[in-house]
């Protein structure tokens, strides 16, 4: 990749996964403009560097961010901000429509009119998109059954992007993310969960239901994946999954830190905290993202949570 080809849009830059994104492409050589309202993301998660700016904005402001995109002239633009917990979609569903999908035909308006500079836009989307398909592997090329409003606005954003790439021939690509984690996780998922009550001095940990499985995902996989993508000179529209290929329910992720803090830690389930919808197996099919680009998660659960618990400074 050309020196002069390396400048990147990031909405939801300041956010988990963004600043994560953020401050290794600025280690690559990248130009980083991101473009966060703060709602939950902050400017500190981000490092200072001559090659990053930021402009406090909100998708919703069409004039800020399409004269953002504009004035920038990306050669990437990816789309990350969002409104991203679940239980809070459901609970302001109008407020999720609005963010979720009316903030992303924004950013793919402000896309088409970026210029001739721009080769590639990706968008988050999620594992969610399959919540309701019964298959135990989910594969891309299966029908999507989103189930709640979250799910919904990350399937409608999928839609909004082939019709984007048909419409543009701007290649293009949806990144079906399955729970990751991490340092800086700004949402109450599990892990922030574990941690803040690790470093409170808790020894029984309260938590939602123990039992579901996940395919979590250490953040600097995801970003590897996504810089992996950037640089894949395939053309067209694509969508990948992005997770692991290993399960772990929360009773088994709090056993793992048990084993790596040398301390057994105990754990009582809260009725309040358990999501009334909630599959049981969730794992992503990684062929296609493996076949295409030659990616695979570099950190297993061990390897993740150990750089987790080095980087949240935890001492027990
Ligand atoms: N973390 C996960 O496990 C996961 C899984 C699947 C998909 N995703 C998706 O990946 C993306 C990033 O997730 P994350 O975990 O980093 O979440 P996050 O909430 O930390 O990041 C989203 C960022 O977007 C910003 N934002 C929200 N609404 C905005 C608006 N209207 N205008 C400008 N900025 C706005 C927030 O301040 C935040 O910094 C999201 O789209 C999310 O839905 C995440």
């Amino acid at each position: 990749m050309k020196s002069d080809e390396k400048k990147m849009f990031i909405t939801g830059g300041a956010g988990f996964i963004g600043s994560r994104l953020t401050n290794h492409l600025l280690g690559e050589g990248f130009k980083v403009l991101v473009f966060d309202n703060l709602s939950v993301g902050r400017r500190s998660f981000l490092n200072n560097n001559k090659n990053l700016k930021f402009i406090k904005g909100d998708i919703l402001n069409k004039k800020l961010l399409s004269g953002s995109v504009k004035d920038f002239s990306p050669n990437f633009l990816i789309h990350l901000a969002a409104i991203h917990f679940i239980p809070l979609c459901n609970k302001y569903p109008i407020k999720t429509v609005e963010n979720n999908i009316i903030g992303t035909k924004n950013v793919l308006e402000a896309a088409k009119r970026s210029g001739i500079n721009l080769k590639k836009v990706l968008i988050a989307s999620s594992g969610a998109v399959y919540y309701g398909c019964k298959e135990k592997e989910h594969k891309e090329e299966k029908d999507l059954m989103p189930t709640e409003m979250y799910s919904y606005s990350k399937y409608v954003n999928e839609l909004q992007l082939r019709h984007f790439y048909n419409i543009t021939g701007i290649n293009s690509a949806a990144m079906r993310f399955f729970n990751v984690y991490g340092p800086n996780e700004t949402n109450p998922h599990l892990f922030p969960a574990i941690f803040s009550q690790l470093k409170s001095g808790r020894s029984t940990l309260v938590i939602g239901n123990p039992k579901p499985k996940r395919p979590y995902i250490f953040v600097d996989d995801i970003v590897n994946a996504i810089t992996m993508i950037i640089k894949l000179p395939k053309k067209g529209f694509e969508a990948y999954n992005i997770g692991s290929d290993k399960e772990y329910s929360a009773a088994e992720v709090i056993n793992i830190i048990s084993g790596l803090v040398g301390k057994k830690l105990k754990f009582k389930s809260d009725p309040s905290l358990i999501r009334k919808e909630d599959v049981i197996h969730f794992k992503p099919s990684l062929t296609k993202i493996k076949k295409e680009i030659g990616w695979w998660p570099k950190y297993d659960i061990k390897k993740g949570l150990s750089k987790l618990l080095e980087e949240e400074k935890v001492q027990l």
